[in-house]
Parts: C-alpha cells; structure tokens; sequence
C-alpha cells in the first residue's frame, strides 16, 4: 500500500474475488472483577446482575495497559494462526471507542508494535458494531484486489469510560481485543456477505457527552463525570433486540440461507436477555448461540471478535461451518455477517 517503501500495489482488477478469515486471535488482560467486587463498589448485588445481564465476572486492563497493546497481543495471535509477518500487512483497520488518545489513530500505534511497516492504518468508531463494519471494509479491499493482507481488530479499554459510581453501568462492561487476518485464498468460502445498519436519530440513547468538539475537557465538565459513558438501558434493550434479529434475517436471505442450517451464531455479548431473545425471534437453538458474557461482560467492538476466536479455538467451528455473526450498539449501529470457515 505505501509506495515510499517501495513495495508493489496489488494490481487493479475489475473482477472481485472472495475474503476469507485466515487467522483469529484474542486477548483478555489477567485481573478479573467479579460479581462479588462490584457489590463493595456500588449498590448492587450478584443475584441481580447475574438474573438481569448473565454476566459473572470481567476483565480489566492494567493502568500501563492501552487498547492499543491489547489490539496488537490480538493481531499477533491472529497472525500466527494465519501464517502472516507484520511486513505482509496492507492495511489495519482498528474499531474502537476508547482509542489510546483521540489522535493519532490507535490503528498506527499498532502497526508500530506489530512491525507492519507496510500498512496504511485508521480507527473506524461503530462502537460495539465496529467488527463488522471492521470486516465489510476489510472485506472491500481484498475483494476488490486493492489489498492482499488486512488486518481488523476490535480492541476495547472501557474501564476507562465506565463511572464506577453509577451502578447502573458499571456492572456491565469489560476490556479485551479480537483480531481477524482478511485474505484471498482463491476459495469461494469467507465472509459470504455483511448487512450494516444505522440510525443517529437516536444517538442519545447510548453516549459519551465529553471530550469531543461539542464538549471539550474541562474542570466543569469533568466535575460533572461528562467523561463517562451513559445509557439508557430498558429502551436499548429494545432497539437492541429488534435490530440484531431483522439484520440477523436480512443477512441470511441474502445468503438464501435458513437459520437450521448456520452451525453457531456469535451474537454482540451485551446481555443474556437479550441474546436469549434474538434467539427465539430468529429460531435459533439454545445450542447455536455462542455466548461467553459470562466471563467478559460487555466488551463492545471487541465482543464478537473475541468471541470468534474462542469459538474457533474450542472446536465450536470447524472448517466449512455456517457461521452467523450479529452485533449491535451505540450509534444506534448494527449489523450482522455470514460467514463459512
Ligand atoms: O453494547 C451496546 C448495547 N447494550 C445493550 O444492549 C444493553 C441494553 N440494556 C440492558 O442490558 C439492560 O437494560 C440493563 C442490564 C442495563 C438494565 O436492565 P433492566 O432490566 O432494563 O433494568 P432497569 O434499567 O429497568 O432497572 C430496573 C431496576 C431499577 O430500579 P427501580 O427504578 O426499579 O427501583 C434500577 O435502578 O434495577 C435497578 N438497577 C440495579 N439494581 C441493582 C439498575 N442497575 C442495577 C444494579 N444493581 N447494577
């Protein structure tokens, strides 16, 4: 991609091909914050977050421990399984809502460490509908030959915009990455096809008032904990729900697929409720639905990216599998690809 390195473009064709995932890989940080850790921070209970969210137990990220490390202990992983060098990467896509800093793109910080010497890089914000959006693109460059080798992660440090004072919140998110190697393989398996969706009408619903152009940092607004991300759970829930199942519909008659024949479903780990409920909407079994928000909590664009991994890992998904990916967030965005390992 970067010709002052003086490496070929891939040539330009007009017929596009297929994208396959070549390699996974996640990472989680070590401290784990249960249940039990909350209920001597704010006023709740591990009864009640288990029964409304199905969450356990989360992980957290150490004070010197950026996105950007956890995005490139991801993409090495990913790497190995693939068989790719940092020197073979064109491109890093990083999705993402807690950025090292808001420039530059915690996609170049990455490049950095994993030696990507090669690749153009740039942070895409579709919160936790990132890896998504993260693959479509992805998907676009190799498809369309611009790109042999893309790398997306969806990396996350909410702890760092989590009001650990408002109970409200802060007993459902974690930190954590999840990368995917997009290559060429020459077969017709891959990323059989992506749906994206968004509606900013009603952004109010999920969002982090400070920090941005419209509400810089200052002494006021950090007073006022602007720097927090806030929800409005009952009615997200909502939205939630009804998003995850018509893009999850949509994705399959694009396929001419039926729900029986996908062999796991990878639904945005937000809330076991709500994954429950897609469930039954799309016909889903109990046994097709991965779920591993017990462990992680809600770790946005990374959610569904790790979850792959884990799946992949486990034997859960086996070489040829149907897999249904469905994500959802703030924005509002979601969406939800098919893929064939
Ligand atoms: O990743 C992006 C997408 N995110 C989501 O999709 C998350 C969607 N929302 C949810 O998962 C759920 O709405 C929550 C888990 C956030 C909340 O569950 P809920 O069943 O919608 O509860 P609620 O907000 O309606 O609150 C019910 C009660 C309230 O008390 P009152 O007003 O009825 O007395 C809350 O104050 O539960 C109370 N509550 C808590 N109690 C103990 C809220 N948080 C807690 C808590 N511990 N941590």
């Amino acid at each position: 991609m970067n010709p002052k390195h003086g490496k070929p473009r891939a040539r330009p064709h007009l017929r596009s091909r297929a994208c396959s995932i070549a390699g996974v890989g996640s990472y989680v940080p070590t401290k784990v914050l249960a249940n039990a850790d909350l209920e001597k921070m704010v006023d709740t209970s591990d009864e009640w977050i288990t029964t409304r969210t199905g969450i356990k137990e989360r992980r957290i990220s150490a004070k010197d421990e950026f996105t950007s490390d956890m995005a490139a202990k991801a993409a090495r992983r990913a790497m190995k399984m693939a068989g790719v060098t940092g020197e073979q990467i064109d491109l890093i896509i990083v999705a993402t809502i807690t950025p090292d800093m808001p420039f530059p793109a915690t996609a170049c910080l990455v490049q950095q460490k994993i030696g990507a010497r090669h690749a153009a890089a740039f942070d895409l914000e579709a919160a936790c509908s990132g890896f998504i959006y993260g693959l479509e693109i992805g998907r676009q460059f190799v498809a369309s030959r611009a790109c042999e080798t893309v790398l997306v992660i969806g990396a996350e440090k909410l702890s760092s915009i989590t009001d650990w004072k408002d109970r409200n919140t802060c007993v459902l998110f974690g930190d954590g990455a999840g990368a995917a190697i997009l290559r060429s393989d020459g077969a017709a398996r891959g990323i059989l096809t992506t749906v994206m969706g968004a509606d900013g009408s009603k952004a109010g619903l999920l969002h982090m008032p400070g920090g941005g152009s419209r509400c810089p940092a200052t002494m006021d607004s950090v007073g006022a904990r602007l720097h927090y991300l806030r929800m409005e759970g009952s009615e997200t829930f909502k939205n939630a729900v009804q998003a995850m199942c018509s893009a999850a519909k949509e994705a399959l008659r694009r396929c001419n697929l039926d729900i029986t024949q996908i062999h796991c479903v990878i639904p945005h780990q937000a809330n076991r409720r709500i994954i429950d409920a897609v469930a039954s909407r799309i016909g889903a079994t109990p046994g097709q639905m991965f779920v591993n928000l017990d462990r992680y909590g809600n770790t946005s664009a990374a959610s569904v990216a790790i979850a792959l991994d884990e799946a992949v890992a486990s034997g859960r998904i086996q070489r040829g599998d149907l897999v249904l990916l469905i994500v959802f967030g703030a924005g509002l965005t979601w969406g939800a690809a098919v893929l064939q390992w």
